[in-house]
């Protein structure tokens, strides 16, 4: 007999559980939210440096690498950022499968934007991260200049201005970037997310 013929197809097939023991991880999607400015790529890519530093496989999903290209064509109407939060969860979802740690850094500004995220990425992976910052130091680093052209009326829609941002009611971790450093903030979170990702 031909030793394929012995293994079904669901067999041969491998899951997310054979991928984790590979990489000796256990994938989780970190979603961090949060007002334009507050930390939240920098403390994402701190994270991913640090688990990379012990041997784990993150990587980061974030405005520029999903705005320039899968969610080239949207801008910043209710709209527009439900379908990018959308698109976001899904391809985190197939990060997931892949069996990496996937950090998503997203303004996602409403409660039920980052309700449909969880609920496409499932209850059970889905962390949630408020990187809060007040809006008057946002507003202070203004890092892009985004923040003075707002108020100057040549962005619409701009969150914490003429937007709404909602903070979650219950993060599973809040990190006040107004109050503690980088290196302290990565820290924190990096002591968080260890406890999530060990291999079962
Ligand atoms: S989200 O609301 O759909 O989650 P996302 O995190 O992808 O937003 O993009 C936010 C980034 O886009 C900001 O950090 C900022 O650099 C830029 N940006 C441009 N226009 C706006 C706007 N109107 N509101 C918020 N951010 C904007």
């Amino acid at each position: 007999m031909n030793s394929e013929n012995i293994y079904s197809t669901f067999d041969r097939l491998l899951h997310r559980e054979d991928r984790e023991r590979l990489l000796e991880q256990t994938a989780k999607v970190f979603w961090l939210t949060g007002l334009s400015g507050a930390g939240k790529t920098t403390i994402a890519v701190g994270l991913q440096r640090a688990l990379h530093a012990q041997g784990k496989l993150a990587y980061v999903l974030d405005g520029d690498n999903i705005r320039l290209g899968i969610s080239s064509n949207l801008g910043f109407s209710t709209i527009d950022r439900s379908e990018n939060i959308r698109r976001v969860a899904e391809t985190a979802k197939l990060f997931l499968d892949a069996g990496i740690i996937t950090i998503c850094s997203f303004i996602s500004p409403t409660n039920d934007l980052r309700s449909i995220a969880k609920a496409i990425i499932g209850e059970n992976d889905f962390l949630e991260v408020y990187i809060n910052a007040p809006i008057a130091t946002c507003k202070e680093r203004d890092v892009k200049g985004l923040y003075s052209k707002a108020e100057a009326g040549e962005i619409k829609d701009f969150t914490g201005v003429t937007a709404l941002f909602e903070a979650p009611a219950k993060p599973n971790l809040e990190i006040k970037t107004n109050l503690q450093n980088e290196d302290e903030s990565v820290l924190a979170f990096a002591n968080f997310a260890s406890r999530h990702i060990k291999v079962q």
